[in-house]
C-alpha cells in the first residue's frame, strides 16, 4: 500500500495535439508552473477481493474506474486486485489542471504500492501515457516536457528547469466555472488535429515560444514569459476555435478577465493571462502584485484564488480514516 500526493500544473507553453494518440506523444514541447495548494493525494492497496475505486468520496463512474485501472495494469503487469481511494481538494475537469495531479499522485502511489523502483524521469513517462500534461508534475518549480522523437517514447518526459524558490511568482485563479468541461481534451486534440487549418501552424511555430519562455525563466524575465505565454495561449486557442465544427472553451467574462488583466498592464503592473480546456484564467504576476489583480477580478468573478508555486509530488503516510471508510466487502 501507498499514498502519494501531487500537485497540478499550469501549462506556460501550451500543449495540444499528439503525434502518437496511444502513448500520449505530444506533437509540440511545453512548459509549465507547478502550482502550491491545489493537489490530490491518491492511495492505492492490494487487499481488495476486486478493483474498486473512489473518488472524492464517491464510487467512481465506470469510465473513470477504466481509466484508473488500465494505468494500474501499465505500472504493475499482473497486478493483484487494488483498492484506490483519491480526493483533490479543487474543481475537476473544468480546466484547472486536475488530470495532471491525479495521473502523477497515481503513478507514484500504485509504483510505490508494487514496490518497484522508478526514476523520476521513468515515473514522468508513465504519468503521461495516464494524462500527457502529468508527466509535468513530477516536479516543483518549473518544467519542460520535451516533444521526444523516439516512437516508443522513452525519451518523451519531464524535465526539471528549477525549483519552486527560483522565482517567487504567484498565480491568480479566477474561476469562472468549476464545472466539467464541455470536450474532454484527448477528443478536443484529435478533433483539431483533423479539423483545423490553423493546426500546422500551431505545431510549426510553438518551438520559438517555448526556447523564450524556457529562457525567461531562467532570467527572471517576467514580460518575456508573459508574452510567450499569451501567445502561446492564444495559438492553441485559435487552432480550437478553427476546428470544425469549433470549439471555443472561453467565455464572455473570460474576455473581461482578460480585459481587466490588460488594463492593469497598461497601469504598470506586469501580470498576464492564460487558459486551457476550460473557461477559467489564471493570471501570472509578481508577489507584490497578486492581492491587488485578485480585488480588480473579485468584481467580475465570484471565486478568485492566489496561488504560490508548488513543489513536487510527496510520499506520505496512509490515511486511515479513508481506509476505514472505503471497505470492499
Ligand atoms: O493532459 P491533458 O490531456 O489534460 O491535456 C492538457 C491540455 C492543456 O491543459 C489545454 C494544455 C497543457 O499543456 O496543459
Amino acid at each position: 500500500m501507498a499514498t502519494a500526493i501531487a500537485h497540478p500544473n499550469i501549462a506556460l507553453v501550451k500543449y495540444w495535439g499528439k503525434r502518437d494518440v496511444d502513448l500520449n506523444l505530444p506533437s509540440t514541447s511545453s512548459i509549465s508552473v507547478t502550482l502550491d495548494s491545489f493537489q490530490t493525494q491518491t492511495t492505492v492497496r492490494w487487499d481488495s477481493p476486486r478493483d474498486v475505486a473512489w473518488v472524492d468520496g464517491k464510487p467512481a463512474t465506470p469510465a473513470d474506474a477504466k481509466k484508473i485501472f488500465k494505468h494500474l495494469d501499465l505500472i504493475t503487469p499482473g497486478r493483484p486486485t487494488a483498492r484506490v481511494i483519491t480526493k483533490s481538494n479543487f474543481p475537476v475537469a473544468a480546466g484547472l489542471a486536475s488530470s495532471s495531479s491525479a495521473f502523477a499522485a497515481l503513478t507514484i502511489a500504485a509504483a510505490d504500492a508494487a514496490g518497484e523502483r522508478f526514476s523520476p524521469e521513468e515515473l514522468s513517462c508513465l504519468a503521461r501515457q495516464g494524462s500527457g500534461s502529468a508527466c509535468r508534475s513530477l516536479w516543483g518549480g518549473f518544467v519542460e516536457w520535451r516533444r521526444g522523437l523516439l516512437n516508443d517514447g522513452s525519451d518523451s518526459h519531464g524535465l526539471h528547469l528549477a525549483p519552486r524558490d527560483h522565482w517567487d511568482l504567484r498565480i491568480v485563479v479566477a474561476i469562472i466555472d468549476g464545472g466539467q468541461k464541455k470536450m474532454p481534451s484527448t477528443k478536443g486534440m484529435i478533433h483539431t488535429m483533423e479539423t483545423s487549418p490553423m493546426y500546422q501552424a500551431w505545431t510549426l511555430s510553438s518551438d520559438r515560444d517555448v526556447s523564450e519562455a524556457r529562457h525567461a525563466i531562467m532570467e527572471r524575465d517576467l514580460e518575456s514569459l508573459g508574452q510567450a505565454m499569451e501567445r502561446s495561449t492564444l495559438k492553441m486557442h485559435a487552432t480550437m476555435m478553427t476546428a470544425d465544427p469549433p470549439i471555443r472553451y472561453w467565455k464572455s467574462t473570460s474576455v473581461w478577465a482578460m480585459d481587466a488583466v490588460e488594463d492593469l498592464r497598461r497601469q504598470g503592473i506586469s501580470a498576464w493571462w492564460t487558459m486551457d480546456a476550460g473557461p477559467n484564467v489564471k493570471i501570472l504576476c509578481e508577489a507584490e502584485h497578486a492581492e491587488h489583480i485578485a480585488q480588480r477580478l473579485r468584481v467580475l468573478v465570484d471565486e478568485v484564488l492566489v496561488l504560490k508555486i508548488g513543489e513536487g509530488p510527496q510520499r506520505v503516510p496512509d490515511d486511515e480514516e479513508a481506509l476505514a471508510r472505503f471497505v470492499v466487502r
